[in-house]
């Protein structure tokens, strides 16, 4: 059978072979035992209500016993047999040249060079899924190849509930991803709804088709780590030779060392898992490896000295770093953290003075152990930050939850208010106001011939819009305008393409209407094929993320998910080809509301229309909500839009005067 008839065909008329996986593949970790016996028997006549009633004696004996095995359902005898990636636009069978653009995302993101664990559905983050099971996959494609722009596909947390006739200007998928009635929206309730096969974790860009492999990490920790150096270093010093002293080379935390690289400055990055390093380190993106502390200390006293741009990866604990740097009065001038503290006591954090492999035998046999462990380490380590504090080291929590564990560790964290912490988080302090306030997030786009050369043209066209914008843009945002110009102009040379033929660029509203306009002009005279637009949930108005992405928000709204659904709700009837809108993303289930949209042009003029007017409003619904909390980049950001587009009318707050209100209660 052809690709083509595999995706027309859907859930096969024949069942297929039952597979045998073969070694070496990257496969999803066991989930939780979380079922009673009763929801046990739920969860398998949930499964095998997407198959005919002749196969459900074997297939229910199998699904158990994968139940059993891994935690889940995941079907593994219905994953088709052709290869997974991004095909040319033109190769999968469609009416509907906008759903065939979500074909081709949907198969980036199970592309196994792309995907963290492709048999199992997941793109990244450990559990980011894009579809709960195989099943949903089959039907899902068969739905997009036979649609019409006059339908719309509506996806329960990779369920296809089905077609329902709708309007070309509508949305040719809507995706909801682990929606919760609030009060069932804790960690165990992941666990329990996702086993019975009724709800999912979407992460951000993978249960919404968006992934686009390490760019994205590279560029916004890129963003991060050159706006913290300027932060403290006066206007004319550069980050040569300056210490970035920070820890993990996993999935995002992998990207530091190209980052600190790519902004100039010395990267220690301190990793317990030798193998996590050493791929690192083969892969190109870490410039030397080390696995002990006295060739740490000389290496590093040498990079200071000949002000050198280099990556440095310890195999090792990153609290030794901190503690020896300190007796060695060696200076850090930026320190972070980027260990998985968003799931402390299953190995994201490794305690200090015990070695990885018997870490590892505490979690499993001696997990209350082990949690201690963890709890003393995070206090010995926030005591050494705060020695090296006291000495002008710049500090930033990377929103991996390191403050929230240390200070429910009793560690040494807290503000004098004992209410706020002792630093601020890298969206706080630097993501924030230095962009996301001013519309500066993280844009992208994916060009869908998958030809190289397209991505090029685009590249070139991106950075002459930026730089024509650049001429008349005000003094505040000369400096993000400059990065991202210099930004593009490197992006092929930093050889960041993997999947897709994909590109990242960090542009405010004016800058994502005006290259999407110029891109869908290329492609309306045929100089390059139809083009997706997307962007990393991690955005201006997406996420509603109180830890995260709107820490930077001070009138007590940060709790609220307003801002996302009014977004995605927004976004779906000014344009987007597909919108989604998930619980949980990057920090934790329950703990964020994020959405997204993808939007094909294909150089016609409805494309035109639809770039403009989604595109302005995704970003300034986010500016509108940052700027009535008071944010300032984000009042300057909104009244400036306001000259410029007579139609919008944002309400503005009245600033209060300290002395009206201190002393009144
Ligand atoms: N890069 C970003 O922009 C960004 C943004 C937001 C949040 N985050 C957060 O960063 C965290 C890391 O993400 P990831 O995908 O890299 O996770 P990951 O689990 O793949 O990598 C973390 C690494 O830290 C290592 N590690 C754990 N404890 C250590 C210790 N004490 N010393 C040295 N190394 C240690 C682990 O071995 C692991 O390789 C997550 O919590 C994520 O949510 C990153």
């Amino acid at each position: 059978m052809t690709f083509k008839e595999q995706i027309l065909q859907g859930i096969p008329s024949e069942m297929p072979e039952k597979r045998i996986y073969p070694e070496g593949i990257n496969r999803a970790p066991k989930r939780k035992d979380i079922l009673s016996k009763e929801e046990k028997q739920l969860a398998i006549r949930n499964a095998l209500r997407y198959f005919p009633k002749e196969w459900h004696k074997e297939l229910a004996v199998e699904f158990a016993q994968e139940l059993e095995d891994y935690g889940r359902i995941y079907m593994y005898r219905f994953k088709p047999t052709y290869d997974f990636y991004a095909r040319p636009i033109s190769e999968y069978p469609a009416k509907s040249q906008q759903a065939a653009a979500i074909m081709l995302m949907m198969q980036n993101n199970l592309n196994p060079a792309v995907a963290q664990h492709p048999e199992e559905l997941i793109t990244y983050g450990g559990n980011g899924a894009v579809f709960q099971n195989w099943a949903q996959y089959l039907l899902t494609i068969q739905y997009l190849a036979t649609m019409t722009n006059e339908q719309t596909l509506n996806m329960y947390s990779g369920h296809p509930m089905g077609l329902f006739p709708s309007s070309k200007n509508a949305p040719r998928v809507v995706v909801t991803n682990g929606m919760m009635v609030p009060n069932y929206s804790k960690p165990d309730d992941w666990e329990k709804f996702n086993a019975l096969g009724v709800t999912q974790y979407g992460q951000m860009t993978a249960g919404s088709f968006m992934y686009i492999g390490p760019q994205g990490i590279v560029h916004g920790t890129t963003i991060t780590v050159m706006n913290a150096f300027r932060k403290i270093l006066p206007k004319k010093e550069t980050p040569k030779g300056k210490i970035f002293l920070t820890s993990g080379l996993g999935g995002m935390s992998g990207a530091q060392p190209k980052a600190g690289n790519i902004a100039g400055c010395v990267t220690i990055c301190a990793e317990v898992n030798s193998k996590a390093a050493t791929k690192r380190y083969e892969q190109g993106w870490v410039d030397v490896l080390i696995d002990n502390m006295s060739d740490l200390v000389v290496r590093a006293k040498q990079a200071q000295e000949n002000k050198e741009v280099i990556s440095i990866a310890y195999i090792g604990n990153v609290v030794n770093v901190w503690e020896r740097f300190d007796e060695e009065d060696i200076f850090i001038h930026v320190g972070s953290d980027q260990t998985s503290l968003h799931i402390p006591w299953t190995g994201g954090y490794y305690p200090v003075d015990i070695s990885y492999d018997e870490s590892n035998r505490l979690i499993r046999e001696e997990p209350e152990l082990f949690k201690e462990k963890v709890q003393e380490t995070l206090r010995r380590h926030a005591a050494a930050i705060n020695k090296h504090t006291v000495k002008g080291t710049y500090f930033f929590d990377y929103g991996n939850a390191f403050l929230l564990e240390a200070s429910r560790s009793g560690a040494d964290v807290m503000a004098e208010n004992q209410i706020d912490f002792k630093y601020k988080s890298y969206v706080q302090d630097i993501l924030g106001p230095m962009c996301f306030d001013y519309g500066f997030g993280p844009f992208r786009w994916v060009c869908t011939s998958g030809k190289p050369e397209d991505l090029d043209q685009t590249d070139q066209i991106a950075m002459e819009v930026l730089q024509e914008i650049m001429e008349n843009s005000p003094e505040e945002i000369q400096l993000q305008m400059q990065d991202n110009i210099t930004w593009i102009k490197d992006a092929k040379k930093n050889k960041m393409v993997v999947g897709s033929q994909a590109r990242i660029l960090y542009a405010d509203a004016e800058g994502r209407v005006k290259i999407a306009k110029a891109f869908n002009d290329a492609v309306a005279k045929g100089a390059i094929g139809p083009v997706v637009l997307g962007r990393d949930h991690h955005d201006v108005s997406g996420t509603d993320s109180p830890y995260r992405e709107t820490s930077n928000i001070y009138d007590g709204s940060k709790f609220t998910a307003d801002m996302a659904i009014q977004n995605v709700i927004g976004d779906s009837f000014r344009g987007a080809t597909w919108v989604s809108i998930h619980n949980g993303g990057g920090v934790g289930w329950g703990e964020v509301i994020n959405g997204g949209f993808g939007m094909l042009l294909d150089g016609t003029l409805e494309a035109e229309e639809r770039l403009k007017s989604m595109l302005f409003y995704d970003v300034n619904n986010g500016i509108a909500r940052r700027s009535w909390a008071r944010n300032e980049e984000a009042l300057f950001a909104v009244k400036r839009e306001m000259e410029r587009t007579p139609e919008l009318k944002v309400t503005l707050p009245n600033l209060v005067e300290d002395s009206i209100v201190k002393g009144l209660f």
